[in-house]
């Protein structure tokens, strides 16, 4: 259990001011330049050393990820970070609370970890519909601006860095990073094939790092408690603090920080009340936003809140956006109309992922009204077995995943409407 001593986003809730006077009370910006001064080497191992994984839910080492930006620049070109707050996951809401209510964190680290690989500018990519979160934001880094924190010899550091914010406009797909860089360079957004990754050519093909939001809102904090202090919290491999988001059938549906690898009874009776109805009432929770599979009730009591404890399970922590559902919850619906919204955000340049995300909405529909034979059950998981893995980027994993969890756990109560509606016509025929 995190102390209140222990978290990073000391105005998660909004309690406080979110400007720059009342950020610096609060610690933001404080000696920024000794922070600088020790170095770009030195940077980047100390987040290595504090084992900090991305928390935009694939969970790659933040510090291994820098060290592939080139050192020299080739050719004369810039590198560039793009941070990523196109925050869309379903049931993922951490970055808009950061934005919200301690946006100085992102912007310092903003400037630490675009010096520490190099980059000349950082672009905070924001999904169109945080209106206000941008409101806030380009508030926010006009206010560091103002204040000499950004911009020629930033912080007093002596390194010139510039900070944009490029607002979306309402597409899921611009939230995969090479989409993204494809958006930010005046185009469609949609994917590109990977390797190249975009270390090695990004946004206007130069050497580029795109991270998420809370990645590297924590890092003026690391820098400042040292890498022991973040990497004493969780356990090997999955290292820190981290904003969990919980939304559905809980008695307080919250954002909280907490220690990584909090079992979940733990983290629902402690921040969220426990579950609608009491604990014999859960049926199944989606632990990582809408792109991984549901784990039933009965397997995720006492799982570890982690990437290595939901994995175990054969689900992932992905974003940390738990969506819990109790018994009252049309499991069948709830996952179809998740097919339908990866139908829906399909940019459709590969066919796996066009024709499949159609195809498996349409089954699932089917199911959820039982007018399907049984056998099509086998036909559908197969078929997210040959979207998974063979498409550009991970749309189509995140939309087959969700399919296969149903599937595998529950399976009678799909077989169950089936069988219900074969009764049901056979009783108005006669
Ligand atoms: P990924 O595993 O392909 O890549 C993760 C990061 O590591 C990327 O920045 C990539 O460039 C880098 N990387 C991986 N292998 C590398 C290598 N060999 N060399 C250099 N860099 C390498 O995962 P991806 O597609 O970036 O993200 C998928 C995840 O995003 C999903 O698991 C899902 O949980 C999450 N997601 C989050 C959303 C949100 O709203 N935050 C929305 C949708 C998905
Ligand atoms: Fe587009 Fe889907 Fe292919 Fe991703 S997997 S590139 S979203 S068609």
């Amino acid at each position: 259990m995190l102390a209140d001593k222990d978290r990073i986003f000391t105005n998660l809730y909004g309690f406080q001011d979110w400007r720059l006077p009342a950020a610096q009370m609060r610690g933001d910006w404080d000696d920024t330049r000794a922070l600088i001064g020790r170095g770009q080497d030195a940077i980047i191992n100390e987040v290595k050393a504090s084992g900090l994984r991305g928390r935009g839910g694939a969970g790659f080492p933040t510090g291994m990820k820098w060290s592939f930006m080139p050192k020299e620049s080739k050719d004369g070109r810039p590198s560039f970070l793009v941070i990523n707050a196109d925050e869309s996951e379903p049931g993922s809401c951490k970055d808009r609370e950061i934005i919200r209510h301690d946006p100085h964190k992102l912007v310092e680290g903003a400037l630490i970890a675009g010096f520490a690989m190099r980059a000349r500018a950082a672009y905070i990519y924001i999904r169109g519909e945080y209106i206000r979160e941008a409101e806030v934001l380009f508030a926010a880094v006009a206010e560091a601006y103002s204040a000499g924190l950004l911009g020629k010899n930033a912080a007093g550091s002596g390194y010139d860095f510039d900070v944009f914010v490029h607002r979306g406009a309402g597409a899921y797909i611009c939230g995969e990073e090479t989409a993204m860089i494809e958006s930010l360079e005046g185009k469609k957004g949609q994917p590109r094939l990977k390797p190249p990754f975009p270390a090695g050519a990004g946004l206007y093909g130069c050497p580029t790092t795109v991270n998420n939001v809370e990645s590297i809102a924590v890092v003026p904090t690391i820098l400042r408690r040292g890498a022991a202090w973040f990497s004493s919290f969780g356990r090997e491999n999955n290292k820190g603090t981290k904003l969990f988001q919980i939304s559905g059938h809980v008695d307080r549906p919250c954002v909280v920080e907490e220690e990584m690898s909090i079992p979940f009874r733990d983290l629902i009776e402690k921040h969220c009340g426990g579950i609608t109805g009491g604990w014999d009432n859960l049926l199944a929770v989606i632990p990582g936003g809408s792109s991984v599979p549901l784990v039933p009730a009965a397997e995720i009591m006492d799982c570890p809140m982690d990437f290595d404890g939901l994995k175990a399970l054969g689900s992932g922590l992905g974003t940390a956006a738990i969506i819990v559902m109790d018994k009252s919850t049309d499991i069948v619906r709830a996952i179809s109309r998740l097919s339908y919204f990866y139908k829906h955000e399909s940019c459709g340049q590969c066919t796996p992922c066009r024709e499949g995300t159609g195809w498996m909405w349409r089954v699932m529909e089917r199911l959820r009204t039982g007018d399907a034979e049984v056998s099509e059950i086998d036909m559908l998981y197969e078929v997210t077995k040959q979207v998974e893995g063979h498409t550009i980027c991970a749309l189509g994993d995140a939309a087959a995943w969700p399919i296969q969890g149903l599937i595998k756990h529950f399976r009678p109560e799909i077989e169950r409407r089936i069988g219900d509606k074969a009764v049901m016509m056979q009783e108005a025929a006669e």
